[in-house]
């Protein structure tokens, strides 16, 4: 795989149904994966398709070796590579690493696999909140479990837990996964002697649980050692196997996880102020690491959309594709998908369902995801789809379409320029990305040669940009 592909998020549950059942599954994804093609993507990350009970969607893996009936079982996985192959795109698959569900059978038959005590040995609190020590009813034992209570840790400082992962990531890159987006590595490794994680001194960069942020995880998470246990990842899925990690950190903290990566989710700049001066300085940090992969949007936070609001969502997806190194869409942001409403019984406890809404392919009722009864209501496939959007040359989907075209040939390296209140200017290499935030025209630098604009008014004033707009145009040799 390339060094700084485009990766489509693909949420299987959401992006298309093939049976009726109003959850999408793998047959759904393959029917579709076309449109990923034509997008000019290089790869697919498919968020986990193993056998769960659902209580996290899929995160609580019950067989990391199957694929989920739900979603067609291996056999439609077989399907899909086949698919995948043939249209020139690398499967990612999503790795938990660090739990297993409750549901594994790892869980009864090696209890050396996770961390069991008599009681809670420590102050730890799960990521959604409460303890993290969990009472088993049929032992009366607790075990550690950093998210659901259904989703148990597994001990990384186990060799033999290292060794069962190994291999699932082998058997994996025999049935022909390209690489892996790795789960939630802050919490790999754990403090060898389990002590207490202090108060926290300061908010937490990063958004989470209030119970969660009231202590600095320097205990829970983020053990010095954890390249070790990444590298031994590493050496199961090979060197030319493509590795990103989701490492819910700070960027400042990254440096101890990227030795074995190729790259980690810049998720800092996911969760800065759509402001220039905040993206600017969260750009600049992650892309000192060398190793950024870019993200605006995923199934675990507010949509790209709604976040960036609907004015600058053109101008987000050029900031988005005009970065160098991997860039990741999250399936839907191509149309300017938002948030939906959720399910009027959450699914999601966490409560994530609004980020989580189906694909809308076409304006019918059901968006063209199902013929069934969809486990989340679609949003609105009569103000956008992907069919309204293809006939209209004008529309966000050619836009992400033009940039992922345009995206080799801006040239190496990143620079920011100093610009005017409301702007943002990027060198790559031969060419000039100007982007305007702002309502109000804005001073922008001189171009050469207008390579894309985000609409056709947004470069029409010369030394001006227009509002909400952004361009890319070759430098002009004398600016
Ligand atoms: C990651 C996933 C999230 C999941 C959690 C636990 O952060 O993106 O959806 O709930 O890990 O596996």
């Amino acid at each position: 795989m390339r060094a700084d592909p485009v990766v489509y998020q693909v949420y299987p549950r959401s992006f298309q149904d093939s049976d009726g059942d109003g959850t999408g599954d793998l047959d759904g994804v393959r029917a579709r994966l076309g449109h990923v093609a034509r997008l000019g993507a290089d790869a697919v990350w498919l968020s986990p398709i193993h056998p769960s009970p659902g209580a996290d969607l899929g995160y609580d893996i019950a067989d990391f070796d199957d694929v989920d009936v739900l979603l067609g079982g291996m056999a439609a996985w077989e399907r899909l590579r086949a698919e995948a192959d043939r249209l020139g795109l690398a499967l990612l698959l999503d790795l938990v690493p660090c739990h297993t569900s409750i549901a594994h059978p790892w869980f009864r038959a090696r209890p050396d696999f996770y961390f069991w005590r008599d009681a809670p040995a420590n102050n730890w609190r799960s990521a959604f909140g409460g303890s993290a020590w969990v009472r088993d009813g049929d032992t009366g034992r607790f075990f550690l479990s950093s998210y659901f209570p259904e989703q148990a840790d597994l001990d990384w400082r186990n060799p033999a837990v290292v060794a069962a992962m190994q291999g699932v990531v082998r058997r994996w890159r025999e049935r022909g996964a390209a690489g892996f987006r790795l789960d939630a590595l802050q919490g790999l490794l754990k403090d060898p002697e389990l002590r207490d994680d202090p108060p926290a001194a300061c908010a937490p960069v990063l958004p989470t649980h209030p119970e969660h942020a009231a202590l600095d995880h320097v205990r829970s998470q983020n053990a010095p050692d954890v390249g070790e246990a990444l590298a031994a990842l590493r050496t199961a899925a090979g060197t030319d196997a493509w590795l990103v990690g989701e490492v819910f950190l700070p960027t400042a903290l990254l440096r101890p996880y990227l030795g074995p990566l190729d790259a980690a989710f810049a998720l800092e700049l996911l969760h800065t102020r759509v402001e220039p001066a905040p993206l600017r300085a969260a750009i600049a940090a992650a892309y000192a690491t060398g190793k950024a992969a870019w993200v605006l949007s995923n199934h675990d936070f507010a949509r790209l959309a709604t976040r960036a609001g609907r004015a600058n969502e053109r101008v987000l997806a050029m900031l988005l594709l005009t970065l160098p190194g991997p860039v990741f869409i999250y399936q839907g942001d191509e149309i300017g998908l938002g948030e939906g409403p959720g399910a009027e019984e959450p699914v999601d406890r966490f409560g994530r369902d609004a980020h989580r809404h189906p694909m809308q392919w076409d304006a019918s009722p059901s968006g063209g995801f199902t013929t069934g009864e969809p486990w989340l209501p679609l949003v609105d496939p009569p103000a956008r789809s992907v069919a309204a959007q293809e006939e209209d040359r004008g529309s966000l989907l050619w836009l992400y379409r033009d940039l992922i075209a345009l995206r080799p040939e801006l040239g190496p390296g990143l620079a920011f320029r100093d610009s005017a209140p409301g702007t943002l200017v990027l060198e790559r290499g031969a060419h000039l990305v100007v982007l305007n935030l702002g309502g109000a025209p804005a001073p922008a630098p001189a171009a050469g040669e207008l390579r894309l604009p985000t609409s056709p008014a947004a470069a029409l004033e010369p030394g001006r940009i227009a509002p909400h707009s952004g361009w890319i145009a070759r430098r002009s040799p004398w600016v």
